[in-house]
Parts: structure tokens; C-alpha cells; sequence
């Protein structure tokens, strides 16, 4: 079973400047709450209990984010304010753990998730969620659920993948499908997969969008993996030496995915998921046509 998931979060968000400079990027608002508590949510949806943060000394707002604040509550406590005491306390289930790691050093997101051995260990499997994508997709069963499910079912590694337009594929992980790529909510086995390939090089237009499913296999496997695209330690490499070892899937997602990492990505998932807040919604529409008619 799938309980451990790995959030890496060192990274320094240049692309978010100069909002992500003196708050982690994961700390940026998506209408009433950050982008890391949705991405928390949906590992907790999926069955996840123990979240590991790979983390820096910069980006400690993401740790208090998910601490009890205790004179905060003794404060709402005190006012009666009991609907936002409620709301603050279950940000995090009490069966859910935080648990921090440090990257000493930004080697890269392969490195990062290695940074998280000694608390996943080497025999058991996790999933790896990059907080910069926010998945949105069917309730009650999340994207990352049936991902985990069909790991759990077939043992096979899973990476989810979306289809992205074909000139910006030299973006992301491409995988390779085997036969047929997968249809939504669905497996296939991988003949290969390539991190940020060149846009006439790309495989297909199949791309990583950073959910994976992966066996504590991967860690020493990591640890031999060479720098790659960028300079970096890739998790993408590591997945292909494991690929070539035991097989790996390529699951594709039903939902749509809000790539937070950058403005106008934030700023479309405020639109997605404002439009239909429970208590802003209706005024956010309001907002919404009054403006849409204006240059
Ligand atoms: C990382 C991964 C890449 C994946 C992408 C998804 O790249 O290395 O394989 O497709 O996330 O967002 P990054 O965006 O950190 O450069």
C-alpha cells in the first residue's frame, strides 16, 4: 500500500519572482488558501499518510503552514470564531504526518527525492507529487487515487502523463508508450521516456506532469544516476534505468492539470477554482463578467 508521498519544495520559484521572494512559491494564493494545502489535500484523498517535505532553511512558512498555531487557536477559541477554528484544524487530518527533510544542496529533483531515503527507506513504495502542479479532476476519486490503484494492482511503476501541446514538450518528461498510449484512467507499458527533449527529438506529445508512483527501489538507483538535462540529477533518468530493470507505466489522467510554477498558470487556476468556490463563487462571477467585457 501507498502511504508515503514525497513533496519536493527546495527549489527557489525564480519563475514566480518577485512574488516568491521572500514567501516560499508554494505559499502563493489560489483564492483562499496555497497552492501546497491543495496539493497536501489531494495526497491525503488519495490515501496518503505520511507527507515528506524535501525542504529549505527559505521556505519554513510551508512547515508552520501545517502546524497547529496554538495561540492562534486559543485566540479564535476565545472570540467564538468556531467555523474558522474548524477550518484551520483541518488543514491536516490528525492521522496525517509532516515530516521535513532538508536538500542541503539544489542538485536537481532526482537529488531531492533521494533526500527522502531515510525516511521512505529502500522496501517500500511512494508517490512523488511536484507542488507546482495543481490536478484537478473527478471527485470523489482523484486522479492520484486511481494512479496508486493501479500501482497497488499490477506493481508496475506509474507515472502520470497528459497530452501537451506538441512545441512544448521540450518542457517536460516524455514518455515513449510501448504500443498504444493509454486512454484516461488507464496503464501502458513504456519503451522509453526522456527528460525536456528537443521539439522535433520528442518521442510524443505524452508528458510527465509530476505525479508518479514509484518502488523504494528507485533510491539506489538514484544514488548512482549521473547529472543530466540542466546539470541536474533527474528523476526522470533514474526512472528510465528502472524501466529498463522492471518495467514502468505510463497512467494518463482523466482531469486537467494548473501549472502554478509560473504567473499566468496561477492566475488560470484562480479563474478554475474561484468560478466555483463555495463562498466566493457566485461574487467571483459577478467580478468575472464585469471585467470580461473590458480591453
Ligand atoms: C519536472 C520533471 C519533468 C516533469 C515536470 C512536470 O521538471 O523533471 O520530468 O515533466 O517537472 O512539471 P521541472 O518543471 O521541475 O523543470
Amino acid at each position: 500500500m501507498i502511504r508515503k508521498a514525497v513533496l519536493p519544495v527546495a527549489g527557489f520559484g525564480t519563475r514566480c519572482l518577485p512574488a516568491s521572494k521572500a514567501i516560499p512559491k508554494e505559499m502563493i494564493t489560489i483564492v483562499d488558501r496555497p497552492v501546497i494545502q491543495y496539493v497536501v489535500q489531494e495526497a491525503v484523498e488519495a490515501g496518503i499518510r505520511d507527507i515528506v517535505l524535501v525542504t529549505h532553511a527559505s521556505k519554513s512558512a510551508i512547515e508552520n503552514h501545517f502546524d497547529k498555531h496554538f495561540e492562534l487557536e486559543a485566540s479564535l477559541e476565545a472570540k467564538g470564531k468556531h467555523e474558522l477554528l474548524e477550518e484551520l484544524r483541518s488543514i491536516v487530518p490528525d492521522d496525517v504526518n509532516i515530516i521535513s527533510v532538508r536538500q542541503p544542496e539544489p542538485l536537481g529533483l532526482g537529488h531531492a527525492v533521494l533526500c527522502a531515503r531515510p525516511v521512505i527507506g529502500d522496501d517500500e513504495p511512494f508517490a512523488v507529487l511536484l507542488p507546482d502542479v495543481l490536478v484537478d479532476g473527478d471527485q470523489p476519486r482523484n486522479d492520484l487515487a486511481g494512479m496508486v490503484e493501479a500501482f497497488e494492482a499490477s506493481g508496475r511503476s506509474q507515472l502520470m502523463v497528459e497530452e501537451v501541446p506538441h512545441e512544448r514538450v521540450d518542457k517536460y518528461g516524455i514518455v515513449a508508450p510501448e504500443g498504444e498510449p493509454p486512454a484516461a484512467g488507464q496503464a501502458a507499458p513504456l519503451a522509453g521516456l526522456v527528460e525536456k527533449p528537443a521539439v522535433d527529438e520528442a518521442p510524443s506529445d505524452l508528458a510527465v506532469i509530476g505525479r508518479y508512483a514509484l518502488p523504494g527501489a528507485i533510491f539506489p538507483l538514484l544514488a548512482e544516476t549521473p547529472p543530466g538535462a540542466g546539470d541536474e540529477i533527474q528523476l526522470t533518468d533514474a526512472i528510465e534505468t528502472l524501466r529498463q530493470q522492471d518495467g514502468v507505466d505510463a497512467w494518463r489522467m482523466r482531469g486537467r492539470t494548473y501549472d502554478c510554477g509560473h504567473q499566468l498558470g496561477y492566475l488560470e487556476a484562480i479563474l478554475a477554482y474561484g468560478r466555483r468556490h463555495e463562498r466566493y463563487g457566485a461574487g467571483f462571477r459577478e467580478l468575472l463578467s464585469r471585467y470580461s467585457g473590458e480591453e
